[in-house]
């Protein structure tokens, strides 16, 4: 964080005498105006509900240009680390700061196998959900009973704890995600396996059955690897600063992280996948492609509370660079498997191409999210809708645990403690009960 050579000065029109502020530039991107001294200053606070202008942290990670529809980790492009690199290599990256050299992949990925399995424990605590429990509550309770498990990475403020707890939580996710899966439709769970890859493994545990061999299929497997890539961090959205806030604290980083998985849970954030395709199969039920225009009249209408899912981001003004490599992946996942002619991907298209060229859309700057894509090359693959959201968690687990580890590393990092304007009720006595 560099001190710019201007600075701010905020002015009053009651007389009050103005105040300069100091500014500070990134490395790229909007400067920001520093106002930690504006309460002793002047004894006001500034109004920011949901972060419109307000940067919450300053961070060497991702870096997003709305405007562009750029995304960068660490300043390599996603398009290229989802097309050159695999998610392992993209851990490292986010987590270490650098892609990792021939010796250090290996290394790395050694390391994460060796902590795929999950504590035995763990199935009689899985155990007391019902059956029907959606994967995200499953989730949350599983990724925050790590900490009852693993005590001897459970201090955030020790950097060894820390760096255990990132590899154990990246390590173990697929694990709990696709337990999570075997536990709802009552198969036996598959140990995870450490000679196949990361997304290979994965898929083993999620479609393996004890009674037959299981066959990694490449292209299913490049796939889903690319959608962990896609996903793994997306610099401070709502999870990831939910992270940084609950660790603001000084808990212990798996309950921060399953403080992520819960705010991921959303259909305004991680959900929007799920509600995306729910939303498509609910239009394919409704007459499919001819009642797309139909939909989207509906959508534009205020009043119907409809939205159009998948659609739209608080950063990109502009095509979410994700959501074309995830068309990509779709295209590839949809011919390996025979289904060119899907008819959700179809309506898909449909939808994407009217609502490019509508005003409503083209003058809010809508364009297709990551979600957008996601939900149908995963029903593709075979994952069930409800568990889409734990597959996003699962690729997100490193952002979150690469913020929160950079978080603590801050030398200026305090308790997160946002401030109000009240507007209730000001002092007044309690009556006693007859009077109220
Ligand atoms: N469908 C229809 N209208 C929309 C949509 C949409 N998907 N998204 C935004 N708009 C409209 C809003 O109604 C608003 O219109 P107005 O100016 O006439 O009132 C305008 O576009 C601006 O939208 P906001 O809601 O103010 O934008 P915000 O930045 O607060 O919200 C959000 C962003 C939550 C992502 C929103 O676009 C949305 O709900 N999209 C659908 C859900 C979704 O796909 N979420 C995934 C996000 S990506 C992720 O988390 C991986």
């Amino acid at each position: 964080m560099k001190l710019a050579d201007n600075k701010a000065t905020l002015s009053f029109s009651n007389g009050s005498p103005s105040i300069d502020l100091p500014v500070y530039q990134g490395s790229v991107g909007p400067d920001v105006i520093d106002i930690r001294k504006l309460y002793g200053q002047t004894g006001m606070f500034t109004y920011d509900p949901g972060f419109l202008s307000t940067a919450s942290c300053q961070s060497a990670i991702t870096y997003i240009d709305g405007d562009k529809g750029e995304l960068l980790y660490r300043g390599y492009p996603i398009e290229q680390l989802a097309t050159q690199c695999n998610y392992m290599d993209t851990c490292h990256l986010l987590l270490k700061g650098e892609l990792p050299n021939e010796q250090q992949s290996k290394d790395f990925n050694k390391l994460i196998i060796n902590h795929t399995m999950v504590n035995e424990q763990m199935q009689f605590f899985l155990r007391g959900f019902r059956r029907d429990a959606h994967p995200m509550a499953v989730l949350t309770g599983l990724v925050g009973a790590l900490s009852a498990f693993y005590h001897d990475s459970t201090d955030i403020t020790n950097a060894e704890h820390r760096d255990i707890a990132a590899i154990r939580l990246i390590a173990k996710m697929p694990t709990l995600v696709a337990m999570a899966y075997k536990y709802g439709i009552g198969q036996p769970y598959v140990y995870p396996r450490n000679d196949l890859s990361y997304a290979g493994n994965f898929l083993r545990m999620m479609f393996a059955v004890p009674c037959e061999d299981y066959k990694v299929n490449p292209v299913l497997e490049r796939a889903l690897d690319r959608i962990f890539i896609l996903h793994a961090d997306h610099e401070q959205n709502a999870s990831t600063s939910t992270v940084r806030l609950c660790g603001s604290s000084g808990t212990n980083p798996f309950a921060a992280i399953a403080a992520g998985v819960a705010c991921l849970w959303g259909p305004a954030h991680g959900g929007a996948n799920e509600a995306c395709l729910n939303m498509l199969e609910d239009l394919q039920r409704q007459g499919g492609l001819p009642k797309v225009g139909e939909f989207m009249e509906q959508v534009k209408d205020k009043n119907s509370g409809v939205k159009l899912m998948g659609f739209g981001h608080r950063v990109y003004k502009n095509y979410d660079p994700r959501a074309k490599l995830m068309q990509e992946t779709c295209n590839e996942v949809l011919a390996e498997l025979g289904l060119e002619n899907d008819p959700l991907f179809k309506l898909a298209k449909a939808v994407e191409k009217i609502a490019l060229e509508d005003d409503y859309f083209v003058q809010r700057k809508l364009y297709p999210n990551v979600d957008f894509y996601s939900g149908i090359v995963q029903r593709a693959i075979g994952i069930p809708v409800n568990l889409f959201t734990g597959i996003f968690s699962l690729a997100r687990t490193v952002g979150w645990i690469a913020q929160l580890n950079e978080m603590i590393s801050d030398t200026e990092y305090k308790i997160g403690r946002p401030r109000q304007l009240f507007t209730g009720s000001v002092a007044r006595n309690v009556q006693p009960i007859g009077k109220r």
